[in-house]
């Protein structure tokens, strides 16, 4: 028995991808997606583990930092974000936190768009629950720098404190900047302000809002990735299109952070990009 709790729900597209696991490696489960009402995570879950039986347990948003806080362990990138997006019951009935969000998002840079991080200026977009769950991981690939850069400036230099020693451990520069900085930034034939690759975890494309960046920001076939997928990624990927970048939405990183869930509940992998590639089809004929 395993689920995902988030508010709203109803859109989820975690119980198609964890069947699909399931059925490609054999393995018998059940997954449900389960709508906890804004006050109600902790009662869910534990209804879910105490009551239902439940093995595992996926939380997505508002619920990330409740999910932390419910647990009785997590692991260190949990502790460094504070944020889970993964929830196992143990053999003795304790629960364990975990976030795959940044092994999601990396392992679809790497492995499925074949782009490696190592060495690259990276220029990370927002300071929210979005940002902070991807940062350890991409620390962890040795990147030469990572920029934060959010409109309130003081939640980029906060990310940038709690994870300085990672970044030091990892031989990487990390550094938070003002996104108007950014937009300000006057045009020059080497721009300071420019990255190999640049991730959207703002929630701007939500509101409708564009971030109304400067192409210069992106170097010569730089990748810009948008952890949103349809419509709320289009902006983005619009944007770096016309400058010639390479653009990808966070389809893959939805697919590989259930990936890495599966792995851990099952100790199986399951075949990510198979996957991905079927939801892909399966969104495109949705919207034809
Ligand atoms: P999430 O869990 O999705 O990250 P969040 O914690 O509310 O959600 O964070 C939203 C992020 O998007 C923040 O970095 C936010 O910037 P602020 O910290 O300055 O609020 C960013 N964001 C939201 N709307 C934005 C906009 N219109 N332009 C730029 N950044 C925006």
């Amino acid at each position: 028995m395993y689920c995902v709790i988030g508010n709203p729900i109803a859109h989820s597209r975690s119980p198609w991808i964890h069947q699909r696991f399931a059925a490609l490696t054999g393995q018998s489960l059940h997954y449900s997606a389960r709508l906890a009402a804004l006050d109600g995570f902790a009662a869910s879950a534990r209804a879910f583990f105490e009551e239902e039986g439940g093995h595992g347990c996926n939380v997505t948003v508002p619920f990330k930092h409740e999910a932390t806080a419910l647990a009785d362990t997590c692991s260190p990138r949990v502790a460094l974000c504070g944020a889970a997006n993964t929830l196992v019951r143990q053999a003795d009935g304790r629960i364990h936190a975990d976030n795959t969000d940044g092994l999601g998002l990396v392992a679809d840079i790497e492995h499925n768009a074949g782009r490696r991080l190592a060495g690259q200026d990276i220029l990370l977009l927002g300071a929210g629950g979005a940002a902070a769950g991807v940062l350890a991981a991409l620390l962890a690939q040795r990147p030469r720098s990572i920029c934060v850069s959010n409109r309130t400036v003081a939640k980029a230099q906060h990310l940038v404190d709690s994870h300085s020693a990672l970044a030091t451990e990892c031989a990487s520069t990390l550094h938070a900047c003002a996104l108007e900085e950014l937009t300000h930034q006057a045009p020059t034939p080497t721009p300071t302000l420019a990255f190999d690759v640049l991730i959207n975890a703002t929630a701007s494309s939500l509101q409708g809002q564009a971030l109304n960046l400067p192409g210069q920001l992106l170097r010569p076939g730089a990748l810009a990735y948008d952890m949103m997928y349809g419509s709320a990624a289009q902006g983005f990927l619009d944007w770096a299109g016309q400058y010639g970048a390479q653009g990808r939405d966070g389809l893959g990183m939805l697919v590989e952070q259930a990936a890495a869930a599966f792995a851990l509940w099952r100790g199986v992998q399951p075949p990510a990009a198979q996957v991905l590639a079927a939801l892909r089809q399966l969104l495109a004929s949705e919207a034809a």
